[in-house]
C-alpha cells in the first residue's frame, strides 16, 4: 500500500512516497524550504507542490511540529501564531485535493521508530524525544501511542525544557557537547522520573552525533537512537494516514 508522507519543518517541508508495508520509500525525496513566514496558505501551497511533484491522487499523511487533535492545529511553539486553531485536514485536503490525515511530528516519528526502527518488537512503555529546533515526545504503550504529549515544554531549570535542552539551545548558546549533555541528562532524568519507560528513543538531527553525548547520560532506561534517521517523519506520516486508503 503507497501512501505519501510529508514532513513539515521549520526550514524544510520533505515529502517522499512510503509502501507502508516495508517501511521504504519509493521515490527519492523531495525537498522545499519552508516558505517564511509560514503561514498556513504559504505553508499548503509547498505541501501541494510536492503532491503535484509525485502527481499524486491518494491519500498523504502530513507530520507537522504542532498539537494536533482532529486535523486542528492548537500549538504554534516553533511555527507561525496563524496555525492556532487552524483546520490542517482540511487546508491541505483543499489545496491537494487529496485525502489528508496530519499528525504531531515527532508522533509521526515515534510511529516509524516502533513499527519499523529502533523499537520494532519492544512491548511496554516507549518514549521517544526528537531533538532538533524544538524537542518532540512520542508516548507509546504497547506499541500503541499516546498523541500529542507535549513534554518538551515540561520545566527545566527554570524555563521551557525546550528552550533550554534543544539542538537549538546548542548552537544558540554555543555549548561543548559535555554542557549540552548535562543539561539533556537532567531533561531526561526528569521524564524518567515521571514515565519510567521501558525504551528510550532518541531522533533528530544530533541522533547522527549521538557518540558526542550518549555515553554522558546517567537516566537508567535503556537507551537507543533512531534508525531510520530523517525518514522517520515521512514514514510515520504516512502510517498514520492507512485508514484513509479505500
Ligand atoms: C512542539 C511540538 C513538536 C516539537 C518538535 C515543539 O516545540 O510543541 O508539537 O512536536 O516541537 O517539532
Amino acid at each position: 500500500m503507497q501512501i505519501l508522507g510529508i514532513d513539515v519543518g521549520g526550514t524544510g517541508i520533505k515529502g517522499a512516497p512510503v509502501d507502508i508495508d516495508t517501511g521504504e520509500l519509493l521515490a527519492e525525496r523531495q525537498r522545499i524550504p519552508t516558505p517564511d513566514p509560514a503561514k498556513p496558505k504559504a505553508v499548503g501551497k509547498v505541501v501541494a507542490e510536492i503532491a503535484q511533484h509525485f502527481a499524486w491522487n491518494n491519500p498523504i499523511g502530513i507530520g507537522f511540529p504542532a498539537v494536533i487533535r482532529g486535523g486542528v492545529a492548537f500549538t504554534a511553539a516553533n511555527i507561525h501564531p496563524k496555525w492556532i486553531e487552524t483546520n490542517a485536514d482540511a487546508l491541505f485536503a483543499e489545496l491537494t485535493r487529496c485525502p489528508v490525515k496530519v499528525i504531531n511530528d515527532a508522533d509521526a516519528a515515534g510511529l516509524a521508530e516502533v513499527t519499523f526502527g529502533a523499537g520494532r518488537g519492544y512491548k511496554g512503555t516507549i518514549l521517544m524525544v526528537t531533538i532538533g529546533t524544538g524537542l518532540g515526545t512520542a508516548l507509546f504503550v504497547d506499541g500503541k501511542l499516546y498523541p500529542n504529549t507535549e513534554l518538551g515544554h515540561i520545566e527545566l531549570d527554570g524555563g521551557d525544557a525546550e528552550w533550554m535542552a534543544s539542538d537549538a539551545a546548542r548552537q544558540r548558546e554555543n555549548l561543548s557537547w559535555k554542557k549540552w549533555a548535562k543539561r539533556f541528562d537532567r531533561y531526561l532524568g526528569a521524564l524518567e522520573r515521571l514515565l519510567w519507560p521501558d525504551l528510550i528513543i532518541l531522533g533528530g538531527g544530533v541522533s547522527k552525533e549521538s557518540e558526542n553525548f550518549l555515553p554522558l547520560l546517567t537516566v537508567k532506561s535503556k537507551i537507543v537512537t533512531a534508525t531510520l534517521l530523517n525518514q522517520a517523519g515521512i514514514v510515520g506520516a504516512a502510517l498514520s494516514a492507512q485508514h484513509l486508503v479505500k
